[in-house]
């Protein structure tokens, strides 16, 4: 009989490892998971354990700190690396970018080397749309070309993707798959696991949930005169369960060697443009209930509009986001509930 895959889920405390952790537990293989919890707790691999039945073995480690991680390298024998573990925040990176680089840059590279010198083989690199920057053709393919970094965060992605590839092309043993996350959003069917941000959410469907809540007074829709159908900005809202079965397929591809190059990058978006306006407006209809907010000015650093072309990704990782946007939209709100013991 095959041994059951095994794959280490480093920053998988997280809102979207935690989510990969559950779907790739249900695909019938073995996760280890990893955190250092500087943007979480331990709910999250909590969460996990209960909706699997399966006893986690979680590492509470610091990918930067080599000869820690490389402990959990000799300890556990998995042979595949998602690697989500690094900060997020665009304008915290901005403020401080020695911080992003150090932390982004280091854990992923320490990552890629003990996996050359351990014999490990597969990795899925936690990219993000924003590697496009404003497209000058929309929806954009993986094809389209990247644009210069309007942040340290983006850099940081855009730098991974590269030390990736560069990676695999010297070492013949690896190969690695970049996903291109569009804007995740959501939380798990259960409302056991979900986003859960500390501070105040930089993003907008937290941002809508705790006003929902009561914890945030009133949302600002950043910006009514963009050259967008209804003036907001558009983007692609891809549910985190959807999101996280992407990462399994990323993974499955590699391990029954269905790769066509060692290197490779795919979308994960739904292909569907969603302005701000529009998923405030469904987030009340699906919800039954009003969001009180208001126009404000456009928020620096955004882009006007981004959707993903995912047709790379349905025909060669045979995956397809499927959630309606509504469905997605009620989930994130029972999540919110669950978290603040409302109802
Ligand atoms: C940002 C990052 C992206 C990152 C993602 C997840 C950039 C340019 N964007 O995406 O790389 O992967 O977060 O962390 O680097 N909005 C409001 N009011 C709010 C919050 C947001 O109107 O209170 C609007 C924004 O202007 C935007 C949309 O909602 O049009 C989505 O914003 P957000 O959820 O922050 O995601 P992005 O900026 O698209």
């Amino acid at each position: 009989m095959n041994k059951k895959p095994c794959v280490l889920v480093s920053g998988g405390a997280g809102y979207i490892g935690s989510h990969t952790a559950v779907e790739l537990i249900g695909a019938g293989m073995d996760v280890v998971i990893t955190d250092n919890l500087a943007n979480s707790d331990m709910s999250g691999v909590e969460g996990a354990r209960r909706i699997t039945g399966v006893d986690i073995p979680f590492v509470d480690v610091d990918c930067c700190d080599r000869a820690a991680f490389a402990e959990v390298f000799r300890r556990y024998d998995f042979d595949s690396v998602i690697h989500f573990a690094a900060f997020k925040a665009v304008g915290e990176s901005v403020d401080n970018p020695m911080k992003y680089y150090r932390n982004n840059l280091a854990s992923f590279m320490n990552v890629v080397e003990l996996m050359h010198e351990s014999g490990r083989h597969n990795i899925v690199f936690s990219s993000s749309a924003t590697v496009y920057g404003e497209a000058d053709e929309l929806p954009v393919t993986e094809k389209s070309p990247r644009k210069p970094a309007t942040s340290p965060y983006g850099n940081t992605k855009q730098m991974c993707e590269d030390i990736l590839r560069d990676s695999v092309g010297a070492y013949p043993s690896l190969k690695g798959i970049a996903l291109r996350y569009f804007n995740p959003i959501g939380a798990h069917p259960s409302a056991l696991i979900g986003e859960l941000p500390r501070g105040v959410p930089q993003n907008l469907v937290p941002y809508i949930t705790q006003t929902a809540a009561g914890i945030r007074e009133c949302l600002s829709v950043f910006g009514d005169d963009y050259p967008t159908p209804d003036g907001s900005c558009l983007r692609d809202y891809i549910d985190i369960v959807d999101l996280a079965k992407a990462h399994v397929a990323a993974i499955r591809r590699m391990i029954e060697n269905k790769n066509k190059e060692r290197y490779e990058i795919f979308n994960v978006g739904t292909g569907r443009a969603v302005s701000v306006f529009e998923l405030v407006k469904t987030f009340e209809r699906v919800n039954n209930l009003r969001l009180n907010y208001k126009v404000a000015p456009r928020r620096a650093g955004d882009v006007v509009a981004i959707w993903a072309d995912t047709s790379l990704a349905n025909s060669e990782l045979g995956w397809k986001a499927e959630r309606p946007l509504e469905e997605t939209l009620r989930s994130a709100w029972a999540w919110e509930k669950h978290v603040r013991g409302i109802e």
